[in-house]
């Protein structure tokens, strides 16, 4: 087998904060301007996709792409808590539309990370009631952009903090995290500046599966009629020694969010690479095998593993809504990209309903406290003049979009 199914959708994906620019009003941007801060460099002008996205979105048709992924930031869309601003809808209505013209499929995720810095100011996830708040910023947006939408996340990687408690190849400075807290905290004037990367994860993600669940009812409540899932990163974790570390942090960091997928109309999956897992916790990349400028290992093969251990555990179909590799040498993506595909069919060839691959992702970004140097992106973006390049990796890919099959004979088993 070497064909995907008919209507699989082929993707890109990219998130507001990293690609828009000065998204001034969100509380990352104020920890990206703290001293000290955890971020190498603020994002700044980002890739000005706020301004170019016809130009990005024209140019990932171009390629034989279909589907665009992309979030819509509630740091503009209610820029004060209770105010939502007319034109950052239509703004997001223009993006749409776009997607539309293009014959592109809109996959918009509803929450990439950042949040309005008024939200983070009243303490952010922490606060009981904060899912009251993100679930009447879905329903307004719903309301004015669900007829244009197609397919929607309510959150991004929402399991991120509990992963973020097992990570070796991060080093977290604790005292530069206290203090930038500290400064922003001063800077906002709230009580406890309250970061989705930052703080109690086990009380973040209690607020946010409910909120999810509530969040599901208000983005159908507008108009248009389109699934709504949830996007969850995944690694293919694997034990070395006794399996109980390893089938702890499952149990921890992945199932309760892949539960939640399951109850919803689809399952994203974001996958990059694989984990080591000793009875002590992560092990970190073995010695010997290539990582990638994340610092983790280049293992395509974990896109299948997670595949099966998704489906083992839902029924509801599964979007791989990331997937991607950090690096200056495109020919490693395009390997890394046919590696994950061949694995992807193999798992569809045993019976897994997997509805579409968006990598992750379309530009050179903003990659979070990395700042600009981790390169992800299909297309480079020269970040002085704004020009962007279609690297071979795009093309590659594009190839097998608009095939729908493979290049080569894959070895499906
Ligand atoms: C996130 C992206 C990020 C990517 C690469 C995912 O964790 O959704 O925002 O840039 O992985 O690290």
């Amino acid at each position: 087998m070497t064909s995907f199914p008919r209507d699989f959708v082929w993707g890109a994906a990219t998130a507001a904060h990293q690609v828009e620019g000065n998204n001034i009003n969100s509380d990352l941007w104020v920890l990206e301007h703290c001293k000290p801060t955890l971020f190498e460099e603020p994002s700044l002008d980002a890739c000005d996709h706020y301004h170019r996205f016809s130009d990005d979105i024209r140019l990932l048709a171009s390629v034989g792409l279909n589907c665009y992924r992309f979030s819509v930031e509630w740091a503009r869309i209610e820029p004060e808590e209770g105010h939502f601003s007319i034109s950052e809808l239509d703004h997001y209505r223009r993006v749409l539309a776009c997607c539309h013209e293009n014959k592109i499929t809109p996959m918009v995720t509803f929450y990439h990370f950042s949040s309005p810095r008024w939200f983070a100011a009243r303490g952010g996830w922490e606060k009981r009631d904060a899912g009251d708040l993100f679930v009447r910023y879905c329903e307004r947006s719903a309301k004015h952009l669900g007829d244009l939408i197609s397919l929607a996340s309510t959150f991004n990687e929402p399991n991120l903090p509990q992963l973020l408690r097992w990570v070796s190849n991060v080093e977290i400075p604790f005292t530069t995290v206290m203090r930038m807290s500290r400064q922003a905290t001063k800077a906002l004037g709230g009580n406890k500046f309250g970061c989705f990367f930052l703080g109690d994860a086990d009380r973040l993600q209690h607020h946010m599966i409910a909120a999810h669940h509530r969040a599901l009812a208000a983005l159908k409540s507008g108009p248009g009629a389109y699934p709504v899932g949830v996007n969850v990163s995944l690694q293919d974790e694997q034990a070395v020694g006794p399996a109980s570390k390893r089938d702890q942090k499952c149990a921890q960091v992945y199932d309760p969010w892949i539960a939640a997928g399951g109850h919803s109309d689809f399952l994203g999956i974001q996958v990059y690479t694989r984990c080591r897992v000793n009875k002590k916790g992560d092990m970190g990349p073995e010695h010997g095998v290539e990582v990638t400028q994340m610092g983790y290992e280049f293992w395509p093969d974990a896109l299948e593993v997670c595949l099966r251990y998704a489906a083992d555990r839902v029924k509801v179909p599964i979007y791989i809504t990331e997937s991607g590799i950090a690096t200056d040498n495109d020919a490693r993506r395009v390997e890394y990209i046919q590696r994950s595909l061949e694995g992807a069919l193999r798992a569809i060839a045993s019976g897994i309903d997997v509805r579409g691959y968006i990598h992750w992702s379309l530009l050179d970004n903003f990659e979070w406290i990395f700042g600009y140097r981790p390169k992800f992106g299909l297309v480079a973006v020269d970040r002085t003049t704004q020009q962007r390049t279609i690297k071979p990796s795009a093309h590659y890919l594009g190839e097998i979009a608009r095939h729908n099959r493979m290049p080569h004979p894959a070895s499906v088993g």
